[in-house]
């Protein structure tokens, strides 16, 4: 595997090949001395074209823990500003000798352009292209997944699951690549979403579509429900031609108290954050014991330099 583009790209087998080393990248995090040799004398660069506070740093310590050195590159304060190209950017990046580009950028595709493009050689990691894609937010929630509803977790996959997602389903990246990457590990997707934020076309993707989190309570024994962000700044008009009001909205779709109550015992609340909380979640389900959301924050760092490391330094094992 050269390059990290969408969940689409994964088989079973690459899947569960990246969650089994993500446990034992997790495993070393538990030692005294973090820091792994792998990738010393690597040059890992963080292009970031969008805002992002969990990814961003999550790279940042992934490559850091496995020695790499890290190069963060924001648009702003950069010559994007000054409408430095993504070619002359990656020219860039490829001058400064990139063994990988870790890249996060408001147009979807962005990341498989610079990968197939011929400007720069190095391994590109899709950190969130547009609506489009974010595999390892879906590879970060597939292992937490995996830790608290799979018995024995290594060499597993998650059939038998049911996996809500609900609310913004149309402007997620993290929506699309969580459905694709679910699907492949055996997992039944139920998507609850108001009629105005699914995207065209979504009854051909395999998924079970509920228009209400209280009926798909009523209908699915549901393992692990992800709120998804209501993405206010991908609407125009503040989302108010998505849906009628705030208040509506919540009354819908809204994970509270109540609602949470309804999932069974070993039921999980997930998010993949920043939270709107009071929208999409309340405080008693984000801070509750079912809660596995700063979970999902420190997994992303094992899964991230499981990515890197099999990008990167080849299979022969973690030392
Ligand atoms: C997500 C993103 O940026 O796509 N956040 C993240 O990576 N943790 C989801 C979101 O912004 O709602």
């Amino acid at each position: 595997m050269k390059h990290l583009l969408s969940t689409q790209d994964l088989s079973r087998e690459d899947a569960i090949r990246i969650l089994d080393t993500s446990e034992q990248m997790a495993a070393t995090q538990d030692r005294e001395i973090r820091k792994l040799p792998t990738l010393r004398g690597k040059t890992v660069v963080n292009l970031f074209f969008e805002d992002s506070t969990r990814t961003r740093i999550s790279f940042e310590a992934a490559a850091k823990r496995l020695s790499a050195d890290v190069i963060n590159f924001g648009a702003k304060g950069s010559s994007v500003s000054k409408g430095e190209s993504l070619k002359d950017t990656a020219l860039t990046l490829q001058a400064m000798g990139a063994d990988a580009v870790v890249i996060r950028h408001w147009a979807s595709g962005a990341a498989e352009r610079l990968a197939t493009s011929g400007w720069m050689y190095g391994s590109v990691l899709n950190a969130g292209d547009g609506t489009h894609q974010h595999p390892t937010q879906a590879l970060l929630d597939a292992f937490t997944m995996r830790k608290h509803l799979v018995d024995s977790p290594t060499g597993s996959d998650l059939a038998g699951l049911t996996v809500a997602l609900v609310g913004d389903v149309l402007h997620s990246r993290v929506a699309r690549s969580n459905i694709a990457l679910l699907k492949t590990l055996g997992a039944t997707v139920v998507v609850v979403s108001p009629p105005t934020l699914l995207p065209v076309g979504i009854s051909q993707w395999g998924v079970k579509i509920s228009h209400g989190l209280d009926a798909a309570l009523d209908e699915h024994q549901i393992d692990a429900v992800m709120m998804l962000r209501v993405q206010r700044e991908r609407m125009t008009g503040g989302g108010a031609q998505f849906f009628p009001s705030p208040e509506e909205y919540t009354r819908m779709f809204g994970l509270d108290g109540d609602r949470m109550r309804r999932l069974p015992d070993h039921g999980i609340v997930m998010h993949p954050g920043p939270m709107n909380r009071g929208l999409e979640i309340t405080a008693e389900a984000a801070d509750s014991a079912r809660s596995v959301i700063v979970e999902q924050v420190s997994n992303g760092v094992a899964v991230r330099m499981a990515a890197l490391y099999l990008l990167l330094a080849g299979e022969e094992g973690v030392q």
